[in-house]
Protein backbone atom coordinates (compact mmCIF):
# COMPACT_ATOMS: atom_id res chain seq x y z
CA UNK A 1 0.00 0.00 0.00
CA UNK A 2 1.11 2.96 -0.74
CA UNK A 3 2.11 6.21 1.80
CA UNK A 4 -0.69 8.02 1.18
CA UNK A 5 -3.58 5.71 -0.59
CA UNK A 6 -6.82 6.65 0.31
CA UNK A 7 -6.10 10.31 1.33
CA UNK A 8 -7.35 13.62 -0.33
CA UNK A 9 -4.64 16.38 -0.47
CA UNK A 10 -5.28 19.75 -1.58
CA UNK A 11 -2.14 21.66 -2.77
CA UNK A 12 -2.85 25.76 -3.18
CA UNK A 13 -0.05 27.34 -6.21
CA UNK A 14 0.07 24.00 -7.63
CA UNK A 15 0.24 25.20 -11.02
CA UNK A 16 3.59 25.39 -11.02
CA UNK A 17 7.14 25.75 -8.69
CA UNK A 18 6.94 23.62 -5.39
CA UNK A 19 3.60 23.37 -5.19
CA UNK A 20 3.72 21.64 -8.87
CA UNK A 21 5.76 19.44 -7.31
CA UNK A 22 3.90 18.73 -4.14
CA UNK A 23 0.74 17.70 -6.41
CA UNK A 24 3.01 15.30 -8.32
CA UNK A 25 4.63 13.70 -5.62
CA UNK A 26 1.88 13.31 -3.20
CA UNK A 27 -0.31 11.68 -6.20
CA UNK A 28 2.33 8.91 -6.87
CA UNK A 29 2.29 8.35 -2.69
CA UNK A 30 -0.97 7.59 -3.71
CA UNK A 31 -2.99 10.51 -2.90
CA UNK A 32 -6.25 11.87 -4.54
CA UNK A 33 -4.93 15.78 -5.50
CA UNK A 34 -6.86 18.91 -5.79
CA UNK A 35 -4.34 21.15 -8.19
CA UNK A 36 -5.56 24.74 -6.62
CA UNK A 37 -3.96 27.92 -9.15
CA UNK A 38 -5.43 31.02 -10.11
CA UNK A 39 -2.69 31.19 -12.60
CA UNK A 40 -0.77 34.57 -11.53
CA UNK A 41 1.97 36.37 -12.42
CA UNK A 42 4.64 36.44 -9.77
CA UNK A 43 3.49 40.07 -9.04
CA UNK A 44 -0.18 38.68 -8.33
CA UNK A 45 -1.04 40.25 -11.63
CA UNK A 46 -3.90 38.44 -14.17
CA UNK A 47 -5.09 34.89 -14.41
CA UNK A 48 -4.80 32.00 -16.18
CA UNK A 49 -6.50 28.04 -15.45
CA UNK A 50 -4.41 26.47 -18.31
CA UNK A 51 -1.48 25.77 -15.28
CA UNK A 52 -3.91 24.40 -12.71
CA UNK A 53 -5.59 21.65 -15.21
CA UNK A 54 -1.93 20.87 -16.91
CA UNK A 55 -0.66 19.62 -13.67
CA UNK A 56 -3.86 17.80 -13.04
CA UNK A 57 -3.68 16.57 -16.46
CA UNK A 58 -0.22 15.22 -16.19
CA UNK A 59 -1.50 13.60 -12.71
CA UNK A 60 -4.11 11.92 -14.55
CA UNK A 61 -1.97 10.87 -16.93
CA UNK A 62 0.84 9.28 -14.90
CA UNK A 63 -1.13 7.92 -12.02
CA UNK A 64 -4.89 7.88 -13.27
CA UNK A 65 -4.72 4.41 -13.44
CA UNK A 66 -3.43 3.53 -10.06
CA UNK A 67 -6.32 4.98 -8.11
CA UNK A 68 -4.96 8.55 -7.74
CA UNK A 69 -6.82 10.95 -9.48
CA UNK A 70 -6.27 14.87 -9.60
CA UNK A 71 -8.79 17.95 -10.22
CA UNK A 72 -8.16 21.37 -10.68
CA UNK A 73 -9.21 24.44 -9.21
CA UNK A 74 -8.90 27.59 -10.11
CA UNK A 75 -10.56 29.59 -7.03
CA UNK A 76 -7.89 32.38 -5.29
CA UNK A 77 -6.67 31.63 -1.64
CA UNK A 78 -7.35 35.37 -0.93
CA UNK A 79 -10.52 35.91 -0.76
CA UNK A 80 -13.37 33.56 2.30
CA UNK A 81 -15.68 32.69 -0.24
CA UNK A 82 -12.68 31.69 -3.10
CA UNK A 83 -10.58 30.02 -0.14
CA UNK A 84 -14.12 28.15 0.72
CA UNK A 85 -15.13 27.12 -2.56
CA UNK A 86 -11.39 25.74 -2.76
CA UNK A 87 -12.17 23.39 0.12
CA UNK A 88 -15.39 22.66 -0.80
CA UNK A 89 -14.75 21.55 -4.27
CA UNK A 90 -11.79 18.89 -3.01
CA UNK A 91 -14.32 17.83 -0.74
CA UNK A 92 -16.75 17.20 -2.93
CA UNK A 93 -14.96 15.50 -5.76
CA UNK A 94 -12.99 13.34 -2.96
CA UNK A 95 -15.58 12.74 -0.40
CA UNK A 96 -12.81 13.98 2.11
CA UNK A 97 -10.11 16.28 2.86
CA UNK A 98 -6.61 14.75 4.87
CA UNK A 99 -3.81 17.48 4.52
CA UNK A 100 -4.18 20.86 3.41
CA UNK A 101 -0.97 22.19 1.64
CA UNK A 102 -0.99 26.28 1.93
CA UNK A 103 1.83 26.97 -0.69
CA UNK A 104 0.35 29.75 -2.53
CA UNK A 105 2.06 32.86 -2.85
CA UNK A 106 3.12 36.29 -4.31
CA UNK A 107 6.09 38.94 -4.16
CA UNK A 108 5.99 42.48 -4.44
CA UNK A 109 9.22 43.53 -3.10
CA UNK A 110 10.07 46.83 -2.44
CA UNK A 111 12.10 48.38 0.34
CA UNK A 112 9.81 49.56 3.20
CA UNK A 113 10.35 53.02 2.99
CA UNK A 114 9.05 53.14 -0.71
CA UNK A 115 6.37 50.34 -0.35
CA UNK A 116 3.03 51.03 -0.96
CA UNK A 117 -0.26 50.21 1.09
CA UNK A 118 -1.07 47.97 -2.14
CA UNK A 119 1.83 46.11 -1.97
CA UNK A 120 1.96 45.60 1.63
CA UNK A 121 -2.19 44.50 1.40
CA UNK A 122 -1.62 42.11 -1.84
CA UNK A 123 1.18 40.11 -0.15
CA UNK A 124 -0.47 39.77 3.16
CA UNK A 125 -4.03 38.72 1.78
CA UNK A 126 -2.77 36.16 -0.40
CA UNK A 127 0.13 34.31 2.36
CA UNK A 128 -1.13 34.85 5.42
CA UNK A 129 -5.11 35.74 4.75
CA UNK A 130 -4.59 33.65 2.36
CA UNK A 131 -3.34 30.60 4.77
CA UNK A 132 -5.89 31.69 7.58
CA UNK A 133 -8.87 31.37 4.60
CA UNK A 134 -7.91 27.77 3.31
CA UNK A 135 -6.86 26.60 6.79
CA UNK A 136 -10.35 27.77 8.47
CA UNK A 137 -12.45 26.67 5.35
CA UNK A 138 -11.03 22.97 6.15
CA UNK A 139 -11.05 23.10 9.96
CA UNK A 140 -14.72 21.68 10.47
CA UNK A 141 -13.91 18.84 8.47
CA UNK A 142 -10.96 18.11 10.26
CA UNK A 143 -12.59 18.35 13.17
CA UNK A 144 -15.59 16.49 12.27
CA UNK A 145 -13.23 13.48 11.61
CA UNK A 146 -10.77 13.46 13.82
CA UNK A 147 -7.58 13.56 11.71
CA UNK A 148 -6.02 16.08 9.51
CA UNK A 149 -2.67 17.50 8.38
CA UNK A 150 -1.69 20.97 7.33
CA UNK A 151 1.24 22.39 5.74
CA UNK A 152 2.37 25.83 5.05
CA UNK A 153 4.92 27.56 3.50
CA UNK A 154 6.84 29.80 5.29
CA UNK A 155 10.19 31.78 4.37
CA UNK A 156 13.55 32.27 5.99
CA UNK A 157 12.69 36.19 5.10
CA UNK A 158 10.54 35.97 7.65
CA UNK A 159 12.42 32.86 10.31
CA UNK A 160 15.43 35.19 9.33
CA UNK A 161 15.30 38.19 7.56
CA UNK A 162 15.61 40.02 4.35
CA UNK A 163 16.13 43.04 2.75
CA UNK A 164 12.97 44.88 0.32
CA UNK A 165 10.42 42.12 2.00
CA UNK A 166 8.72 43.71 4.60
CA UNK A 167 5.13 42.94 3.34
CA UNK A 168 6.42 39.01 2.85
CA UNK A 169 8.80 38.72 6.07
CA UNK A 170 5.57 39.66 8.42
CA UNK A 171 3.04 37.49 6.16
CA UNK A 172 5.18 34.26 5.84
CA UNK A 173 6.28 35.29 10.18
CA UNK A 174 2.94 35.41 10.54
CA UNK A 175 1.92 31.97 9.14
CA UNK A 176 4.31 30.40 11.67
CA UNK A 177 2.16 32.25 14.30
CA UNK A 178 -0.72 30.92 12.42
CA UNK A 179 0.23 26.97 12.52
CA UNK A 180 1.51 26.90 16.04
CA UNK A 181 -2.16 28.80 17.01
CA UNK A 182 -4.00 25.62 14.83
CA UNK A 183 -1.79 22.67 15.91
CA UNK A 184 -2.35 23.88 19.67
CA UNK A 185 -6.00 24.65 19.33
CA UNK A 186 -6.64 21.52 17.01
CA UNK A 187 -4.16 18.92 18.90
CA UNK A 188 -7.14 17.63 20.74
CA UNK A 189 -8.59 16.47 17.10
CA UNK A 190 -5.93 14.96 16.38
CA UNK A 191 -4.99 17.59 13.51
CA UNK A 192 -1.33 18.46 12.77
CA UNK A 193 -0.11 21.65 11.51
CA UNK A 194 3.40 21.99 10.42
CA UNK A 195 5.65 24.79 8.45
CA UNK A 196 8.01 24.38 5.73
CA UNK A 197 10.41 27.00 4.87
CA UNK A 198 12.36 26.13 1.16
CA UNK A 199 15.00 27.04 -0.89
CA UNK A 200 14.15 26.23 -4.31
CA UNK A 201 14.65 27.54 -7.82
CA UNK A 202 11.18 28.64 -9.03
CA UNK A 203 10.08 31.40 -11.13
CA UNK A 204 9.41 33.75 -7.50
CA UNK A 205 13.43 33.31 -7.20
CA UNK A 206 14.23 34.28 -10.66
CA UNK A 207 12.55 37.36 -9.70
CA UNK A 208 15.18 38.75 -7.27
CA UNK A 209 16.96 41.54 -8.73
CA UNK A 210 20.35 40.59 -9.85
CA UNK A 211 21.84 44.20 -9.63
CA UNK A 212 25.14 43.83 -7.41
CA UNK A 213 28.11 41.08 -7.92
CA UNK A 214 26.61 40.26 -4.45
CA UNK A 215 22.98 39.51 -6.27
CA UNK A 216 24.27 37.50 -8.92
CA UNK A 217 26.51 35.31 -7.17
CA UNK A 218 23.63 34.64 -4.86
CA UNK A 219 21.06 33.72 -7.19
CA UNK A 220 23.19 31.76 -9.39
CA UNK A 221 23.72 29.56 -6.36
CA UNK A 222 20.14 29.26 -5.86
CA UNK A 223 19.67 28.20 -9.42
CA UNK A 224 21.09 24.75 -8.89
CA UNK A 225 18.49 23.81 -5.98
CA UNK A 226 15.55 21.75 -7.72
CA UNK A 227 12.01 22.33 -6.54
CA UNK A 228 11.06 18.63 -6.23
CA UNK A 229 13.67 18.34 -3.07
CA UNK A 230 11.35 19.64 -1.10
CA UNK A 231 8.11 17.41 -1.97
CA UNK A 232 9.71 14.55 0.52
CA UNK A 233 9.46 16.60 3.31
CA UNK A 234 5.63 17.07 2.35
CA UNK A 235 4.55 13.93 1.62
CA UNK A 236 6.50 12.81 5.18
CA UNK A 237 4.22 15.11 7.11
CA UNK A 238 1.01 14.08 5.32
CA UNK A 239 1.90 10.77 6.17
CA UNK A 240 0.89 8.48 8.94
CA UNK A 241 4.89 8.36 9.76
CA UNK A 242 4.57 11.97 11.06
CA UNK A 243 1.64 11.53 12.97
CA UNK A 244 3.54 12.61 16.12
CA UNK A 245 4.55 15.84 14.98
CA UNK A 246 2.90 19.26 15.03
CA UNK A 247 3.99 22.93 15.52
CA UNK A 248 7.26 22.27 13.57
CA UNK A 249 9.33 24.63 11.23
CA UNK A 250 11.37 22.83 8.59
CA UNK A 251 13.65 24.45 6.08
CA UNK A 252 15.15 22.47 3.06
CA UNK A 253 17.57 23.78 0.73
CA UNK A 254 18.23 20.44 -1.90
CA UNK A 255 19.69 17.43 -0.19
CA UNK A 256 19.82 19.32 3.51
CA UNK A 257 16.52 19.35 5.85
CA UNK A 258 16.64 21.77 8.92
CA UNK A 259 14.80 22.03 12.04
CA UNK A 260 14.68 25.60 12.80
CA UNK A 261 14.20 27.14 15.92
CA UNK A 262 11.73 28.48 17.82
CA UNK A 263 11.54 31.78 19.77
CA UNK A 264 12.13 31.10 24.03
CA UNK A 265 13.67 33.75 26.36
CA UNK A 266 17.63 33.96 26.21
CA UNK A 267 18.88 35.61 28.87
CA UNK A 268 17.69 37.54 31.62
CA UNK A 269 18.57 40.23 34.38
CA UNK A 270 16.61 40.90 37.24
CA UNK A 271 17.06 43.88 39.83
CA UNK A 272 15.01 43.75 43.21
CA UNK A 273 14.40 47.63 43.29
CA UNK A 274 13.21 47.62 39.82
CA UNK A 275 14.56 49.26 36.89
CA UNK A 276 15.24 52.75 35.54
CA UNK A 277 16.35 54.21 32.05
CA UNK A 278 19.51 54.54 33.41
CA UNK A 279 20.51 51.36 35.28
CA UNK A 280 18.85 49.57 31.57
CA UNK A 281 21.61 51.17 30.23
CA UNK A 282 24.68 50.44 32.77
CA UNK A 283 23.21 47.62 33.83
CA UNK A 284 21.08 45.56 32.09
CA UNK A 285 22.03 45.93 28.43
CA UNK A 286 26.23 45.08 28.55
CA UNK A 287 24.64 42.03 29.90
CA UNK A 288 22.16 41.33 27.66
CA UNK A 289 24.56 42.72 24.62
CA UNK A 290 26.74 39.77 24.46
CA UNK A 291 23.34 37.64 23.40
CA UNK A 292 22.05 40.63 20.72
CA UNK A 293 21.08 39.14 17.39
CA UNK A 294 23.40 40.65 14.71
CA UNK A 295 21.18 42.24 11.77
CA UNK A 296 21.54 39.13 9.57
CA UNK A 297 19.53 38.23 6.28
CA UNK A 298 18.68 34.92 5.20
CA UNK A 299 22.03 34.15 3.33
CA UNK A 300 23.90 35.66 6.20
CA UNK A 301 22.75 32.63 8.12
CA UNK A 302 22.71 29.91 5.71
CA UNK A 303 26.27 30.98 4.07
CA UNK A 304 27.77 28.09 3.33
CA UNK A 305 26.82 26.45 -0.23
CA UNK A 306 23.72 23.74 -0.84
CA UNK A 307 25.15 19.97 -0.43
P1 LIG B 1 5.74 30.12 -7.73
O1 LIG B 1 5.53 31.54 -8.10
O2 LIG B 1 6.37 29.21 -8.74
O3 LIG B 1 4.38 29.45 -7.26
C1 LIG B 1 3.38 30.12 -6.57
C2 LIG B 1 2.04 29.76 -7.19
O4 LIG B 1 1.00 30.37 -6.42
C3 LIG B 1 1.90 30.29 -8.63
O5 LIG B 1 1.64 29.19 -9.52
C4 LIG B 1 0.75 31.28 -8.54
O6 LIG B 1 -0.08 31.30 -9.70
C5 LIG B 1 -0.01 30.78 -7.32
N1 LIG B 1 -0.85 31.81 -6.71
C6 LIG B 1 -0.53 33.10 -6.48
N2 LIG B 1 -1.57 33.76 -5.93
C7 LIG B 1 -2.57 32.85 -5.79
C8 LIG B 1 -3.88 32.93 -5.27
N3 LIG B 1 -4.38 34.08 -4.79
N4 LIG B 1 -4.64 31.81 -5.25
C9 LIG B 1 -4.15 30.64 -5.74
N5 LIG B 1 -2.91 30.51 -6.26
C10 LIG B 1 -2.13 31.61 -6.29
O7 LIG B 1 6.62 30.15 -6.39
P2 LIG B 1 7.32 28.99 -5.51
O8 LIG B 1 8.74 29.37 -5.35
O9 LIG B 1 6.98 27.64 -6.02
O10 LIG B 1 6.63 29.26 -4.09
C11 LIG B 1 5.79 28.35 -3.41
C12 LIG B 1 5.70 28.75 -1.94
O11 LIG B 1 6.98 28.60 -1.31
C13 LIG B 1 5.29 30.21 -1.71
O12 LIG B 1 4.45 30.28 -0.59
C14 LIG B 1 6.61 30.90 -1.43
O13 LIG B 1 6.45 32.07 -0.68
C15 LIG B 1 7.33 29.81 -0.66
N6 LIG B 1 8.78 30.00 -0.65
C16 LIG B 1 9.53 29.73 -1.79
C17 LIG B 1 10.91 29.86 -1.74
C18 LIG B 1 11.76 29.47 -2.86
O14 LIG B 1 13.00 29.38 -2.66
N7 LIG B 1 11.23 29.19 -4.05
C19 LIG B 1 11.59 30.38 -0.53
C20 LIG B 1 10.72 30.60 0.58
C21 LIG B 1 9.38 30.41 0.50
Amino acid sequence: MKLLEGKAVLVTGAGGGIGRDFALAMAAAGASVLVNDIGTSVKGEGSDAGPAQKVADEINDRFGGSGARAIANTDSVAQWESANNIVKTAVEAFGRLDVVVNNAGILRDRFFFNMSVEEWRAVIDVHLNGSFYVARAAAPHFKSQESGCYIHMTSTSGLVGNLGQANYSAAKLGIVGLSKSIALDMAKYHVRSNCIAPFAWSRMIGSIPTETEDQKERVAKLKSLETAKIAPLAVFLSSDFSRDISGQIFAVRANEIFLMSQNRPLRSVHRAEGWTPETIAQHAIPSLRAHFYALERSQDVFSWDPA
